[in-house]
Formats: structure tokens, C-alpha cells, sequence
């Protein structure tokens, strides 16, 4: 997996969008669950500041059920629809039709008011890569419900698909990027495996994401590898030395192959073999995003 994002394709992103939004009364967002402020681009809500917001805390089977729920409750008191989804299984796509419903609500009051009867509700979806928003449109929209064709006007060259007689989602979703400038995004970003790991030290990557879960989650990595995840002033990297050794992550002559023992860490808390571990929690980032 890889995401190359150069000025001039970010530039470009955002122009399509700003457009799109011109078609559109409702934003679906889609965030991961386990870092749902670090995999949501800031830029969104400005783009999207004059229409209705639904939130998807989208793979909420690999994050933290309870912070998932405390996030939740966080996004809805910044005026979000707010919906928890697997979208690989389906879970919470039922809720998620009834987020856009609500989040219409106001808005076909309005055209019933003014007279205008019928006219669909148009949504679009938006996120970072890798959030999964082509599995979320696949198991939303994918079996029940047609394409519409092109419209002429306004609309030539969008294929819209048909939720229900109220609703149309546009079939490409936006696509932005996270803020990768912040040192703690990109760390998490990383963690889930969303950037490239080439140009990452997978040493580091595990030591610094076992210090996470030694701290919010302790037990977790003794119950995973059977070791003793906190030894009071050890060296860095004596944990991920004591995993290495716990499942033959050696060279040959013995020597400890750190690197591998890395990895193995990263597959599994990517894997959920860890346990449902969330990264981000409201209280701790309630400061930095005051409004
Ligand atoms: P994108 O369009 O936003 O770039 O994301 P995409 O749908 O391609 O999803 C990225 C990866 O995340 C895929 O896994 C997809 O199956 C997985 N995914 C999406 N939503 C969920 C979810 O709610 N829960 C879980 N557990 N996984 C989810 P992949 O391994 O890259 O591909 P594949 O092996 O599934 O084909």
C-alpha cells in the first residue's frame, strides 16, 4: 500500500471536491474508529461548513468499543449525525440510512415549505485512503439499488446511485489526505498501516506503539506474547528483544532479529491480535481541537 500525495494532487483533490460539494446537500464522512480525529482531514469542514455532516466511525470491530462510544457521543455534540460501522460485515449500515434521513430532515421541510416536491436528497462520501470508503459504498449502496445514468445539465458526467426516493449518493468519493504535517498523525497514520512502511524504521514504529498500549492498555501485550511487558528502567527495545526471543525471531547464530519481531508486533496489532485498541481518546484531544 502506498499513498504519494505531491502539492499539485492535493491541490487538485480539493478543487474536485469544492466542486462536488456544490451538487450535494449531505457529507458522509468516513474516519477510522481507532483514530477518529487523526484520520480526518481538517479541511472538510470548511469545504462542507454550509451542509448537513454525518460521521461513519468506520472499522469500529478493530477499535476500542468503549472509546468508540465516547467519540460518538463527542462528534454529536459538534452537530454530527454519527453512525459506528463495519462496513467489511455490514454492521451499522441500517443506522447509517437513518443518520442521512435525520440529517435530511431539516432540509426536505425546507423544499416542502418553498413548494419543491421530490427532489432527491444528494450525498457524497468523503475520507482519507484506506478508510475504506469503496468497502462502504460497495455494502451501503452496491446490491440493492441502481445507478442512475447521467443527467444532462449540472450533473453530466456524475453517475449517482440511488439510495431510496429520498436519496442519491454520488459514486466517487472524495478523496483527502490526513494531516501527515502533524508528527503524532503520522505516527498513528503509520500504526495503521496507512502510509507506506518503507520509508518507516519498523524498530521504532513497534517500541513506540507497545509504549502506547503498555500504558492505555496493560496486560494486553503480556496476555498477546506471554512476557513481562513492564520491567522498571529498562533500555528501549528490551521488550521488543523479549518478544523476538518468545517466538523465534533470531538469525542465524542466534542473534536477535529485531526488525522481524517489529513487524510481527505492527501484522498483529493491524491483524486485531492484540486486542480492540483505540489510539486516540476525546479526552486527551479535546484541547487541541477546541471550538
Ligand atoms: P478506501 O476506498 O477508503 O481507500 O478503502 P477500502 O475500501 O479499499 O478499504 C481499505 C481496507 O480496509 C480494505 O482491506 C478493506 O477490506 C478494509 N475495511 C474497510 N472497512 C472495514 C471495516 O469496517 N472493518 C474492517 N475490519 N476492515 C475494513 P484490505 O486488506 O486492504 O483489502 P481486502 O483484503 O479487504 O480486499
Amino acid at each position: 500500500m502506498q499513498y504519494q500525495w505531491y502539492p499539485g494532487h492535493m491541490a487538485k483533490a480539493k478543487r474536485q471536491m469544492q466542486e462536488d460539494m456544490k451538487l450535494i446537500d449531505v457529507v458522509v464522512e468516513l474516519v477510522d474508529a481507532r483514530i477518529p480525529l487523526s484520520s480526518k482531514n481538517p479541511d472538510v469542514d470548511a469545504l462542507a461548513k454550509d451542509k448537513s455532516r454525518v460521521l461513519i466511525l468506520n472499522k469500529a470491530d478493530m477499535a476500542d468499543p468503549a472509546a468508540t462510544a465516547l467519540w460518538k457521543a463527542w462528534y454529536e455534540k459538534r452537530k454530527f449525525f454519527v453512525a459506528e460501522v463495519n462496513s467489511r460485515s455490514g454492521s451499522g449500515l441500517k443506522a447509517v440510512q437513518d443518520c442521512i434521513n435525520e440529517a435530511c430532515r431539516e432540509k426536505i421541510e425546507r423544499d416542502r415549505r418553498r413548494g419543491i416536491l421530490n427532489r432527491p436528497i444528494r450525498a457524497m462520501i468523503v475520507g482519507i485512503p484506506n478508510v475504506g470508503k469503496s468497502t462502504f459504498i460497495n455494502s451501503f449502496a452496491g446490491k440493492a439499488v441502481a445507478k442512475t445514468g447521467n443527467k444532462p445539465g449540472v450533473t453530466k458526467g456524475k453517475q449517482w446511485i440511488k439510495l431510496n426516493k429520498n436519496v442519491e449518493l454520488l459514486d466517487t468519493p472524495g478523496i483527502l489526505w490526513p494531516k501527515f504535517e502533524d508528527v503524532e498523525v503520522g505516527k498513528r497514520i503509520s500504526w495503521i498501516g496507512s502510509i507506506n512502511d518503507d520509508i518507516l524504521v519498523p524498530e521504532e514504529m513497534a517500541n513506540d506503539l507497545m509504549n502506547y498500549i503498555k500504558a492505555e492498555y496493560p496486560g494486553f501485550l503480556n496476555a498477546k506474547y506471554a512476557v513481562e511487558e513492564s520491567v522498571p528502567d529498562e533500555k528501549p527495545g528490551a521488550l521488543l528483544e523479549r518478544i523476538a526471543v518468545k517466538r523465534g525471531c533470531l538469525r542465524k547464530g542466534g542473534e536477535i532479529d529485531s526488525e522481524r519481531a517489529a513487524n510481527l508486533v505492527l501484522d498483529d496489532f493491524r491483524g486485531v491480535k492484540i486486542g480492540r485498541i483505540s489510539l486516540e481518546r476525546p479526552a486527551a484531544e479535546q484541547d487541541k481541537t477546541a471550538e
